[in-house]
């Protein structure tokens, strides 16, 4: 009898991979210099702007953080536009409802979830002034087509890579490839650290700069759009403060990074290659079961990147057989999630006039064709084996060509 803790779970178990975190762990807990001070902060940050060839990295406490502070340093003004994925987590794109701006979603290609050059290049006008893309799944966007467009009409460009690091596009990181990029860690991710955190990355000093301040608590004084000052503005006692009274400023938030995640990050940044392959061996695996049955097709990624595989994605041909896969696969123990609901029809988006038909693949995505398989590093070999059982199964249940059932492994967790 299986129980609801699934064969094959969707997510990790545990937050740890190797026996260095554990160690790394234990120096914490005998630590004299009290943590809020450490080192280790400051030296993860400089290893992960190595690790994924970006000038900074600035360290924040989850990726929701790190894309509101980093949204702030495209200094959007009222008015502006600002084009963005709907395929995406919320995170993404709710810190814009603090801004005064006009979102505009871009519809997506339906081989990869990613942003649609040709939709993009469509919704462009002479107020765009930043775009927002994930890397969806970990599969790297055409970066070359996107930042061509970027710097043809002048807008800014954030990558969010909550899912893409290790990703690589022709050779190039994921979180290099654009102005500025943000990155979460936590138990879904490679980088999995003990509860959350995330970094942003950029080559700017000045943004790096204002981030380190803002992440900690300290509002950003800059005058980004200054205005003109109000008439009879008293003089001298009252000028300095007053200076930027007509500009808009951002507020600080507490968003350090603990140093105990920060301990651990940099413990497991020496895993993301291994974890990579990892991930791309299983969807190896399953890509080939998919192979046989011309009904499901996996997504498709450009030939000249590395996918990280945060998630593993296939598209079926109708609704109706994806929602029986989903159910045979759930019926089998093998626990399946949909990613991602479309972002414009989430109701603080609908508010805003967004509707359904704006972003027609990406709608027809989530209600019709897309799952993701589980894909991660946490599955023992066994558990990987009886995954692959169990979709050809489903498959071949669904084919009119029904197999035995696989046995269901002994052990059903634990690290392989
Ligand atoms: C694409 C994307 N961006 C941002 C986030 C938010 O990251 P975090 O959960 O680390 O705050 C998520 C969360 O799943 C995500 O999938």
């Amino acid at each position: 009898m299986l129980d609801k803790s699934y064969v094959v779970p969707w997510e990790k178990r545990g937050s740890l991979s190797t026996d260095a975190e554990a160690a790394v762990l234990a120096e914490l807990v005998h630590e004299s210099t009290p943590l809020p001070a450490g080192t280790r902060r400051e030296r993860f940050e400089h290893s992960f702007a190595e690790s994924v060839d970006s000038r900074h990295a600035v360290s924040v406490n989850s990726g929701a953080a790190a894309l509101q502070l980093a949204i702030g340093m495209l200094d959007l003004a009222p008015g502006d536009e600002v084009i963005a994925t709907p395929q995406t987590h919320r995170a993404t794109v709710q810190p814009l409802l603090d801004h005064d701006v006009r979102v505009r979603f871009c519809d997506v290609d339906p081989t990869t979830l990613n942003l649609d050059p040709v939709a993009l290049e469509a919704l462009i006008t002479p107020r765009t002034r930043a775009l927002l893309l994930v890397h969806y799944g970990g599969c790297p966007a055409e970066m070359d087509t996107v930042m061509a467009l970027a710097r043809r009409h002048g807008f800014l460009v954030l990558e969010d890579c909550v899912h893409a690091l290790g990703a690589r596009y022709r050779g190039r990181s994921a979180g290099s490839l654009a102005d500025i990029a943000t990155f979460g860690l936590r138990n879904t991710r490679t980088s999995t650290v003990l509860g959350e955190g995330g970094l942003i990355t950029c080559d700017r000093d000045d943004w790096a700069e204002r981030l380190y301040r803002l992440r900690a608590h300290d509002p950003d004084a800059r005058t980004a759009h200054p205005r003109p000052q109000p008439a009879g503005l008293p003089g001298t006692a009252y000028a300095a403060p007053l200076r930027d009274a007509g500009s808009r400023r951002l507020p600080g938030r507490d968003a350090t990074m603990p140093e105990a995640v920060a301990a651990l990050g940099q413990a497991q940044l020496a895993w993301v290659d291994t974890a990579g392959a990892k991930r791309r061996a299983l969807a190896g695996r399953l890509d080939e079961v998919l192979a046989r049955y011309p009904f499901l097709t996996p997504q498709s990624a450009p030939a000249h990147s590395t996918h990280a595989y945060h998630l593993y994605t296939c598209f079926a041909e109708h609704q109706e057989l994806r929602d029986r896969l989903v159910l045979a696969l759930d019926r089998r123990g093998v626990e399946i999630q949909l990613r991602y609901f479309p972002q414009h029809l989430l109701p603080q988006w609908r508010h805003r006039g967004h509707l359904r038909g704006e972003c027609p693949v990406a709608e027809r995505s989530w209600f019709e064709s897309q799952l993701n398989l589980p894909c991660h590093t946490q599955l023992t070999h066994s558990q990987q084996d009886y995954l692959i059982e169990a979709l050809d199964g489903s498959l071949a249940e669904l084919n009119g060509t029904p197999t035995a059932p696989a046995p269901v492994p002994a052990a059903i967790c634990g690290g392989a």
